[in-house]
């Protein structure tokens, strides 16, 4: 189970997703789609992150544990809480001067031809509402467009009024409805699209929610 903890503000990096970043990943995941995880199980992450249309980030933050002066600590237990990182890697490990990297949120793309369409966007419950799910959406974006995509699609539950709130921020607008999508509770799913991510006006309109995100979050 992923603990809450204060985080500050700004206190995180956007990477591309890790192997060993997809426990936490689906962690995320399966409690923000709880009706979607039989269809994105562990094992799809590990196929996903080596899919070469797919690009998954992810918000990270690194910490390091509070630590004492480890060379009072006596060898065996020295080589003992050192024994996960020198077999996984430092990642694995949480002692002695190594980082413990906690994932706060995720999202997911895939290009096909000239189109970005976003898998899944998601942060994890103690953390929304704290820009980061803006900033994921924003690193996509430049990521698509880095990509050579044309526009960005995604489909959205119709209820799920939050993220379309964001997806209207970014100048995504409906274009269409597919009646009863979502098997689990037959609700549909609402269409929505970019027009040119590379047309003057929406890369001045993202540049303009870029400033105000870092304004509102990382300079205060
Ligand atoms: C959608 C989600 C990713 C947003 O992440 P977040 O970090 O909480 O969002 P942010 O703090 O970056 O907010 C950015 C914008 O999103 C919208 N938004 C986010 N939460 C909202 C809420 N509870 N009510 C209304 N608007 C909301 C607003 O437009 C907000 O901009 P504002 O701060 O100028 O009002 C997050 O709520 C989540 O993980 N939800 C569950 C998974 C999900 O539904 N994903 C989308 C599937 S298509």
């Amino acid at each position: 189970m992923i603990k809450s903890c204060l985080v500050e503000k700004a206190d995180y990096i956007i990477r591309p997703m890790e192997d060993v970043d997809i426990p936490q990943v689906s962690e995320i995941d399966h409690q923000a789609f709880p009706a979607e995880s039989l269809f994105r199980p562990y094992t799809s992450y590990k196929h996903e992150i080596h899919n070469s249309v797919a690009h998954y980030l992810v918000a990270c933050t690194e910490t390091t544990p509070p630590d004492t002066d480890s060379r009072k600590e006596p060898w065996l237990r020295r080589l003992l809480v050192r024994l996960p990182a020198m077999l996984f890697g430092a990642e694995h490990s949480n002692s002695y001067g190594t980082q413990m990297k906690r994932i706060l949120g995720f999202v997911g793309l895939w290009i096909m031809l000239n189109e970005a369409h976003i898998i899944a966007i998601a942060v994890e419950n103690n953390y929304r509402r704290l820009g980061i799910g803006e900033d994921l959406l924003i690193a996509i974006i430049e990521l698509a467009a880095g990509l050579n995509a044309d526009f960005i699609t995604l489909e959205v539950r119709a209820s799920n009024t939050m993220a379309q709130a964001l997806y209207e921020k970014y100048s995504f607008r409906v274009v269409g409805r597919r009646s009863g999508y979502y098997s689990d509770n037959g609700e549909d799913a609402v269409l929505m699209s970019t027009d040119s991510i590379t047309s003057d006006s929406f890369t001045a309109h993202c540049q303009q929610l870029k400033e105000a995100h870092r304004r509102k979050w990382k300079d205060s």
